[in-house]
Parts: structure tokens; sequence; C-alpha cells
């Protein structure tokens, strides 16, 4: 069986980041609120009323981040560009002050032999934008695209490869559908708007990145689907399930047409478009409610992905609906650990997942790079549960590439704790250990681990 040691030479090893949860300083330097910043002053909202105000102070704290990351022996390190500090409205004139922030961090990262890879949204859409619809309104997608250009323009010619979306699904269901996450709308199927502006904003932010010569990813959240038994009830769940977490965020950028998404209620009309989407199983209107346009999926797939990026942590198990108004039930995994957060830890789930990705999509599948991957723990320290979780992880990995697939590099979620989005300071996720009340850093025994996992490889590889 091959191992983790055995990834191929040239496999990159990275951490991954997002801008709220690390940076604070949200009124420094002209930045405008964004949506997290409204949702989290709701009572209620986050838990223990934690907020990004503050964070991990990373906006003053970055050279010592740097150190941490090069002690590590990194090759990249994923982080994510806030929007409202580049245009503070999400619109219109640039922030320089802002900007100077993100030319500041890729400097000193370059310095320090890290390459960037940034990721043009994760989340925190600027407040001006959301009062004017956020994702629902089609006009959120080009003012994305114009933004992206706007960064591009400054800092494309440090950074040949760029990240637009994080997680499209998770932002549109905990965002839009259930109000978990800011905006914090509760709209369920009515949500699925978000869905299509979310991929428009992603083809204009990829066409203008292209025309500048850069290459174009995008973070996807996948999970294999399993069925809870071989019902009929419960595959046709599970089907429906898939449609939506994963295929009705990747099909359109690997193919060019919507899922067959009429479990949600969503005809096959879009075929009016060139697509054949059926979405009815969610009681969905036939034409998304009326935001998918003629060409907008060929603008969508017209860059093609240089690589898509993958976000596993779990798999999910799906059974036949017990609420009328959804085509599927999510029902539990027994039997295996689970991390702090309550997460099943499945390892081979990634297996899985890379070499279903491979039998679905062959030839239109980019190389894969995982863009994040590990798990909460309680462990102040000494956290071997993380150190369990990362290996058998990246073994798994090392057997989906011996099957074939290409994957390129891993970057672990996350550097250090931050804030967990609804969980706050609850969920801490880091090598690095993070006191808040100070902000003292303490590199856990997985932080030692990784970086002898990493030099280890090296050494192997360069044989
Ligand atoms: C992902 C998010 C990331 C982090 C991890 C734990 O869904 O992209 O910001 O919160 O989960």
């Amino acid at each position: 069986m091959p191992d983790r040691l055995d990834l191929p030479a040239g496999f990159r090893w990275g951490v991954s980041t997002a801008a709220y949860q690390i940076e604070g300083a949200v009124e420094e330097d002209g930045r405008g609120p964004s949506v997290w910043d409204v949702f989290a002053a709701r009572p209620g909202a986050v838990r223990e009323g934690h907020s990004g105000a503050v964070a991990c102070d990373h906006y003053h704290r970055y050279p010592e981040d740097i150190e941490l990351m090069r002690g590590l022996g990194l090759d990249g390190y994923r982080f994510s560009i806030a929007w409202s500090r580049v245009q503070p409205t999400g619109a219109g004139p640039v922030n320089p002050a802002g900007l100077a922030f993100y030319d500041r961090l890729v400097d000193a990262l370059l310095e320090a032999g890290i390459a960037p890879l940034p990721t043009l949204f994760h989340w925190d859409l600027p407040q001006a934008l959301e009062d004017a619809g956020g994702w629902l309104n089609r006009d959120t997608a080009y003012r994305f695209g114009e933004y992206a250009a706007v960064v591009a323009d400054r800092l494309g010619d440090r950074i040949p490869t760029w990240i637009t979306l994080n997680e499209p699904f998770v932002h549109m269901v905990y965002g839009y559908a259930l109000g978990i996450h800011a905006p914090g709308r509760a709209l369920m199927l009515d949500a699925l708007p978000a869905a299509h502006h979310q991929l428009l904003g992603h083809g204009l932010a990829s066409a203008a990145l292209r025309e500048r010569g850069l290459e174009v990813m995008i973070a996807n959240n996948l999970t294999p689907v399993w069925p809870a038994s071989s019902s009929d009830a419960d595959l046709a769940a599970a089907d429906a399930y898939d449609a939506l977490h994963n295929r009705l965020f990747t099909d359109p950028l690997l193919l060019g047409r919507y899922p067959d998404l009429s479990a949600y209620g969503v005809a096959p009309d879009l075929s009016a478009y060139g697509v054949a989407p059926d979405l009815s199983a969610y009681g969905v209107a036939p034409d998304l409610g009326g935001c998918v346009h003629d060409g907008d999926l060929k603008l969508i797939s017209a860059t093609p992905l240089d690589g898509l990026g993958v976000n596993y942590y779990n798999p999910t198990r799906i059974a036949a609906p017990t609420d009328p108004g959804l085509p599927f039930a999510e029902a539990p995994i027994d039997g295996v650990p689970r991390t702090a957060f309550d997460w099943p830890v499945v390892p081979d789930g990634l297996r899985e997942l890379l070499t279903g990705l491979r039998d679905r999509y062959g030839a239109a599948l980019p190389p894969i790079t995982i863009t994040e991957n590990g798990c909460s723990t309680t462990a102040a320290i000494d956290d071997q549960p993380r150190i369990d979780y990362l290996a058998g992880h990246l073994d798994a990995l090392a057997e989906a590439v011996a099957q074939g697939v290409d994957v390129r590099g891993y970057y672990t979620w996350s550097l250090m704790d931050n804030l967990e989005w609804a969980e706050g300071f609850n969920q801490r996720f880091g090598l690095v250990y993070v006191d808040f009340e100070t902000q003292r850093r303490a590199p856990r025994a997985s932080y030692a681990w990784y970086r002898h996992l990493i030099a280890a490889h090296r050494a192997r590889s360069s044989r």
C-alpha cells in the first residue's frame, strides 16, 4: 500500500486560512463592513457573541505568522482577500490602503519562499452589496468580476494562480437557505439563484484573470454521498443530494451544464439555454427563479479550470426524505471516530471522493489540489487526534494518486486556531494554538509532525 511519503516529487504542501477568520482590524485603513460584521453583531448569531473584530489579529501580526509558516517549510499558503478592504462598498473606487495590506503580505510570503494562493471570495461579501440583494442579485456577479480585475492588476505580477470562490455550496446553504451563516437568510430552495450567481461571478472573474495571463481554480466543498440503504427511495435521495452538494457547482464548470435538479422542482426547461438540469425534486421553478440567462452557462464554462480545489472533511449519509419540502434526509454515520466538532472521521472517504471525481468527469477533470482538510480538537498542545486525522487522510490521498488521480498539492485547514464562523472561537482547527486573550501563538504537536512530514517527503523525492 502506498503511503503519504510516496506522493509524487513536486507535490505541494501548504496551509489554508480565510480573511474574516484571522485578520481582525475590521475598521482599519478604510475597510468597509462585510456581511460577517453585521451578522456577528446579531444577538445569538455566533456562539458566545464572538466576532472577527480582532480574531487572530493577523492584520498586524502577519510577519510572525509567516515565520510560523516558514518554520513548517511550506511550498504555499492559501489565504483569502477581503473584498471590502479593496472596495469598501463592493463597487467603484479602490481603497489603496486596503490593497496595500495584501501587497505587503504577498511580498513577505515570497521573501519567505512561500507561494501565495489567494481566494478572492471566502464568504465576506461587502454589506453594501448584500443590501442590494447579495448573491440573489445578478449584479453581484458583475461586481465580483470587476473586483477580480482590480486585485489581479495589483498582485498578478507576483501570483500566477488564483482561486475565485470558496465553497459556493456551503455559502448558499448556510448563508441563504438555512440562515446559519451570514447573511443569515433562511430561504430554503429559494436560495438557488445564489448558486447560479456565484457561478456566473466565477465565470466573469475567471475571464478577467485569464485575460491577464493568470491561472484559475475554484475551491469546492465535496463529499462522497452514501445511500443509507440500497432501497430505491434511499438511492434516489442520495442522487438528489449528490446533484445539489457536488454536481451543482462542478458540472457547470467542467461540463457546461447543470445537473438534473428535477428532484427540486427545476424542470428540464433550462435546455432552452443549452442545458438539461433536473432540480425538480427540490420544488424549484423551472428556470432557477428566472435567473439563468441565455449564454450564462457558456460564460461559466468558457475559461477552463487550471485546477480543481477540493475541500474535504467527511462523507455524507443520505436517506429518503422525512420532510416533504426536501428530496433527501441526512442520516448519521455510526461506528467511526468523531472530531471535536462531532464530524465523522473517514479518511478513506477522500480516496473514494477523488477516484469518484475521476470516474465521473474523466478527461474533463483538471488536476486537483486539496485546498482544505483538517479537524478541530480540544487539546491545547498535544493534539494526537489531529495527527491521526492528517496521517490517515494523506495516506488515503496517496492511495488515490496510486490509483491514477492527478493530485498536485495539499493545504491543511488550518495554520492556526481562528474564528470558526457561527461556532466562534470554540472549534480549534490549528496546527498552531492561539490564546485569543493574549494573541500568543504556540505550535502544537501536529505542527512538528507536519514539518517532519514535509521534510521527509522532500528528502525522499529528491533522492
Ligand atoms: C470550511 C470553510 C473554512 C473552515 C472549515 C472548517 O467549510 O471553508 O473556512 O471554516 O470549513
